[in-house]
């Protein structure tokens, strides 16, 4: 090839849009889910679905969606318990009465449980699992009839899976052990691995990406409980927590067109914590 022809990029300048594009955010209410929507409206989404389990949560998320300045695309509210089959089944229904196909799943509802390793209960490792990992695979498979539609090899869909660095090293530990979150989020990034290598030659790719900390309802007692946000953040090599942008940033990237070659990854956003606590 000439050097001509090799700095030719095919329209740069938009390699991060989503013009016109359809995504559906689980966890969308609040937190990184709430962030995550609003990038991707402002960048250029046509349609956003939101859901969690709180209708009041999620309509009021969808009002500061749509009133965002400068916006062509459109919010939408659908209520629903990530951890139920049935559930997800009725979001997809509800989703297919105003689109007849999915760009971009962002599996992002998760849960949390701290508790002693003696006191670690059945019923809490259950409810962990079924959320950040039954439904997850279960997001994904009802969802996949819609994502096939706009599925290309050159121009994949997208499966986007939250995990998190508990699920890459170790998290909580003691009092507050998150023993069933930690395996959780493991099996979140191996659950991303596998869909890779089964959906991508059918022009589905999905990546994970596994979050340290970002002060959001789940995160903020466990932080409180270590000192806060600046105790937290001198632990960190670039000293600072995730923020909205950050999160926003990377799973818009993971969205769009300059991302089309990743495929099973799963990058941490944590400002580099989980190699500095490996130091001596
Ligand atoms: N913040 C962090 O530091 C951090 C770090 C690593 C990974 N993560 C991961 O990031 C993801 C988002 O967490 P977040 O920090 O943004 O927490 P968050 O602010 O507590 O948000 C959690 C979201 O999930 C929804 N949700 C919870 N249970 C649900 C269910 N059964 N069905 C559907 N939706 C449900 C919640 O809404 P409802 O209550 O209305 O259902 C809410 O919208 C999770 O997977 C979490 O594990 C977070």
């Amino acid at each position: 090839m000439s050097a001509e022809q090799d700095v030719k990029l095919h329209d740069f300048g938009n390699i991060f849009r989503l013009d016109g594009k359809v995504a559906v955010v689980t966890g969308g209410s609040r937190g990184l889910g709430l962030n995550v929507a609003s990038g991707y409206l402002q960048a250029g989404c046509a349609k956003v679905y939101i859901t969690s389990r709180k209708a009041k949560a999620c309509e009021e998320a969808v009002k500061a969606l749509n009133a965002l300045p400068n916006i062509k695309g459109k919010a939408y509210s659908i209520p629903a318990d990530a951890s139920k089959v049935s559930e997800i089944e009725r979001l997809v229904a509800e989703v297919q009465k105003t689109t007849d196909h999915v760009d971009i799943l962002f599996a992002n509802a998760g849960a949390t449980w701290g508790s002693s390793f003696e006191k670690t209960t059945e019923s809490s490792f259950a409810k962990v699992m079924d959320l950040n990992v039954k439904s997850v695979f279960y997001t994904a498979q009802k969802f996949a009839p819609l994502l096939q539609k706009v599925a290309k090899l050159g121009d994949p869909a997208r499966i986007i899976i939250t995990a998190s660095v508990a699920g890459l090293g170790v998290g909580s530990l003691g009092e507050t052990a998150t023993f069933s979150y930690s395996a959780s989020k493991a099996a979140a990034i191996s659950l991303a691995k596998n869909l890779a290598v089964d959906l991508g030659p059918k022009g589905i790719i999905t990546n994970a990406i596994a979050p340290g900390w970002y002060p959001t309802k789940m995160a903020n007692g466990l932080l409180d409980m270590q000192g806060g946000v600046a105790e937290v953040a001198k632990d960190v090599p670039n000293r600072r927590l995730g923020e909205p942008e950050d999160i926003a940033g990377l799973v818009v990237f993971l969205s769009s067109r300059a991302s089309k070659h990743l495929n099973g990854v799963c990058i941490a956003t944590d400002g580099g914590a989980i190699l500095a606590k490996g130091k001596l």
